[in-house]
Order: structure tokens, then C-alpha cells, then sequence
């Protein structure tokens, strides 16, 4: 099976796999225990927020170990609004976010806050001066995510934290799951006050991430207990999946960026191909996208019988056309950039990662090329 999924989740590096492993074994302690036992699994987190704080340009007191990234972003987002809730009650967030984002605003609604869900543009994009006009005086938050996991369109996030700083009692929180590793993050220059990491997007074990936390920002804590991670998020840490994640950023720092220069080729290999099969419509912008991601669409066909059609051609690849394979909605994320019901419904999302080959590349072109042919007749088209 040839995988183009690694927007979905990334296969393990066997190195990640083997420091998961060692770490099991041999530092099982309770890191808040006072013996030897909990002081190694102490040092070895100790260790792991020196080196995310290294990568990330900032002091390991402001990373907070998670679960990944649909807790950082629960605990960024419900953390202000429940700390800042006297303050004001207004959310600026955009049409294009990952449920982790999006359903807890609307959560945050159902109780009593008001979102603004601000538009894109027919690449995804949301426009700064957008942002800036929905600006209120009771505005506590502005989430923003860095990197669509759908279409793989940057937002402007340096020049919304730009203007943010102006504004000093706006928190901003970032959704940089996709874009962590990928895509240069400047923390301090943008004004990023909360940013949130999930390991398993970068060769990383699931489960484990990271949710950055700007020194002095106070926020309420989603899950209280035993006091963990500066009383940010109590519970035990999972100290096998942080050294595992700590061990994924230690070879993306190997890397040196090297590997977004890697997949960018992979991708416009794969745009020049998908150029060449009649019908295809490339739904990724050619600038300002991600290195790793390729949305396209057949209009007229249906996603999820070209999927698995690939599928038994030995590719996987991801639908984001519809929730689930029984309901006909298409993306939410792909309606709000004005695209029509058809183009969306069709839509698949392919996504390379460091284990792909330029002739992996062709190969797949060549199967879709044909599967499209096959299918294309028992179509609606
Ligand atoms: C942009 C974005 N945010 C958040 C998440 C959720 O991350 P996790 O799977 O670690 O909870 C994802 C995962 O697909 C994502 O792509």
C-alpha cells in the first residue's frame, strides 16, 4: 500500500517507536513521585520541554504537555473564554477550522458567548482587514488556524498577530497542527500567545502534543486534579508519548527544513500530473499552501467510489466530502470558499509525507488516470 494520507496521521518514525518503547520500559515512574523512579521520568520530561522549547523559540515553562491537538485547542479556546468571560464574551474565529476549533465554538455559543465565523476566500483564505473589522470591545479571542487541513491554504497569521498587538487584551490562539514542522512559526514576531502541536501529524506517537502558552497569559484550566504541567492540565503525564514526540522534533530539527523543500517537489510533481487527467480541478492554491497537501476534485463524481477504486489500486488517500460515507454533505470547509455542491462533493485530499518516492508519485497518477476512466462512464457526469 502506497500511503498519501499523512495529513490524517503520519507513520510512526522507527526511531520515535523505539524511544515509545524504552521509555515504557525503563521510566515507568510516576513523574510527581519523590524517588528514583519518578525522578527519571521527571528528567526525561524535563528534557522533552527543553527540546520542543528549543524548536519552538520559547522557555520550556510555556509548553504544556496535552493529549494532542484537539485538546490544546479545547484547552486554549473554552481556558480564555472562561478566564476572560467578564471581560467580554466575543470569539472572532473563521469558517475553515478543524471541528477542534470550530464545534467548540459553537459549544461556547450553545453557552452563551458570540462567535463571529468569519469568511474565506476562493482559496480558503481569510483576509486580515476581516479580521480587524470584526474587532468589538468585548472581543477576548481570536483563533485562527495556520495551516487548512483540508485544502492546506496558509492563513495570514503574521500579519493578524501583527495587528493584534495593538490590541493587548485579545488573546490569539493558533492551530498550527498542520503546519508544525512544515511551515516556519514565528511565536514572538506574530504575537502568538497560545499555539497548539499534536505529535502524530509529524512522525510522532498519537496522543501526545502540545499546547504553548505565552508567559503570563492566564487561562482556566480545561481539567483539574493533581496540579501537572504548571496547573494547566492535571493527570499523570504520558511521559512515553512526550520522549517519543520529543525524538520526532529532535529529527525534524535534522531535517533542518530540508523536508518541506522534499515534499513541495512531491506536490508539484503530483499538481503537473493531475493537470494532465481531463476533468481534474486542482483545489489547493499553487501559492501560499502547504508543502504537503493536494486537494482535487472530479466534479460530478463521487469522492468516496474513486477512493476506494484507488484504494484497491494499492493508494490511500483521504474524502473530507462528506462526514460520514452515508450522509451526501459536502465539506464545510470547501462550501465556504464559494465552490459548487458538485466540485465539492467530489473532493479528494492527497497528502505526502518523508516515506514518499517521486515514483510513488507517478505511479499514483498513472492509477487515478485510469481509475477516473473507468468510473467516469457509470457516473453522473
Ligand atoms: C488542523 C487540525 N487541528 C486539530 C486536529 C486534531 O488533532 P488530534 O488528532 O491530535 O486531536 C487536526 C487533526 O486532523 C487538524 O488537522
Amino acid at each position: 500500500m502506497i500511503y498519501f494520507d499523512n495529513s490524517a496521521t503520519t507513520p510512526p518514525h522507527p526511531q520515535v517507536v523505539d524511544v515509545v518503547r524504552k521509555a515504557m520500559e525503563s521510566y515507568y515512574g510516576n513523574p510527581s513521585s519523590l524517588h528514583q523512579k519518578g525522578v527519571e521520568a521527571e528528567s526525561i520530561l524535563k528534557q522533552a520541554r527543553a527540546i520542543a522549547a528549543q524548536y519552538l523559540k520559547c522557555k520550556p515553562a510555556e509548553i504544556v504537555f496535552t493529549s494532542g491537538g484537539t485538546e490544546s485547542n479545547n484547552a486554549a479556546i473554552k481556558g480564555v473564554a472562561f478566564q476572560y468571560q467578564n471581560r467580554g464574551k466575543h470569539i472572532i474565529t473563521t469558517q475553515v477550522e478543524h471541528p477542534a476549533v470550530y464545534d467548540v465554538c459553537r459549544q461556547l455559543e450553545e453557552w452563551g458567548f458570540s462567535v463571529t465565523y468569519l469568511p474565506v476566500n476562493g482559496e480558503g483564505r481569510v483576509s486580515p482587514d476581516d479580521v480587524k473589522k470584526a474587532i468589538r470591545p468585548d472581543t477576548i479571542l481570536v483563533s485562527v488556524m495556520h495551516v487548512n487541513n483540508e485544502l492546506g491554504t496558509i492563513q495570514p497569521i503574521h500579519e493578524i498577530g501583527g495587528f493584534l498587538k495593538l490590541y493587548p487584551k485579545i488573546v490569539f490562539h493558533v492551530d498550527a497542527v498542520q503546519s508544525f514542522g512544515k511551515v516556519p512559526i514565528q511565536l514572538k514576531e506574530w504575537g502568538i500567545d497560545l499555539l497548539s502541536i499534536s505529535a502524530h501529524k509529524f512522525y510522532g506517537p498519537r496522543g501526545a502534543g502540545i499546547l504553548y502558552k505565552r508567559e503570563g497569559l492566564k487561562i482556566q484550566p480545561l481539567l483539574m486534579g493533581g496540579g501537572q504541567e504548571g496547573g494547566i492540565r492535571s493527570g499523570t503525564e504520558n511521559v512515553p508519548a512526550i520522549a517519543g514526540m520529543a525524538k520526532a522534533i529532535r529529527l525534524l530539527e535534522e531535517q533542518a527544513g530540508k523536508e518541506a523543500g522534499y515534499l513541495s517537489s512531491l506536490t508539484r510533481q503530483m499538481r503537473e500530473g493531475l493537470a494532465a487527467i481531463p476533468g481534474c480541478i486542482i483545489n489547493t492554491p499553487e501559492k501560499g499552501a502547504a508543502p504537503h497537501i493536494v486537494n482535487l476534485s472530479f466534479p460530478g463524481m463521487k469522492a468516496e467510489v474513486l477512493l476506494h477504486d484507488l484504494e484497491k489500486r494499492g493508494f490511500l488517500v483521504s474524502t473530507k466530502s462528506a462526514c460520514s460515507t452515508k450522509s451526501n454533505e459536502p465539506s464545510r470547509v470547501l462550501m465556504a470558499t464559494g465552490m459548487e455542491r458538485e466540485r465539492a462533493l467530489s473532493a479528494l485530499r492527497i497528502s505526502v509525507g518523508r516515506e514518499n518516492s517521486p515514483d510513488e508519485v507517478k505511479q499514483f497518477l498513472a492509477a487515478l488516470a485510469d481509475s477516473v476512466k473507468r468510473i467516469r462512464p457509470y457516473m453522473n457526469v
